[in-house]
């Protein structure tokens, strides 16, 4: 008994270490949004430089509340591409966390 809940347990998590991979907060970042806000999240990448990307860490944005960055993700902005079809709103939501967490 105990080794059957083992082997479930370890199949899980075989299961569920790839999907969390590609989904963390993380990557999507990487692949969605460092291009024009940097891996730093100070926006200076050729991208952000040529479309006005702000960098994360000034007052400007961190006086900004989470609900609005998610909006700003979600609907778009000026040069930022909105997300609403691209991310759910749940990926919207750990971005958001991802980007506060940026140093
Ligand atoms: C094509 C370049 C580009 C990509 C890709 C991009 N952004 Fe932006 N983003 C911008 C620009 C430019 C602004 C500034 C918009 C303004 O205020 O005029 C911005 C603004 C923002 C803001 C508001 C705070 C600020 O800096 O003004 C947040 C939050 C944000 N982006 C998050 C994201 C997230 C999360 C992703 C990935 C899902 C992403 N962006 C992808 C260009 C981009």
């Amino acid at each position: 008994m105990k080794l059957m809940i083992g082997l479930t347990a370890l199949a899980v998590m075989a299961l569920a270490i790839p999907v969390r991979g590609q989904d963390s907060p993380e990557s999507l970042y990487k692949a969605k949004c460092q291009a024009c806000h940097g891996p730093d999240g100070k926006g200076e990448t050729a991208a952000g430089k040529k479309l006005g990307a702000k960098d994360f860490h000034s007052p400007e944005v961190t006086k900004m509340s989470d609900a609005e960055l998610f909006d700003i993700t979600k609907k778009g902005k000026e040069k930022m591409p909105a997300y609403d079809k691209k991310l759910t709103d749940d990926q919207i939501k750990e971005l958001i966390k991802y980007v506060r967490t940026l140093k």
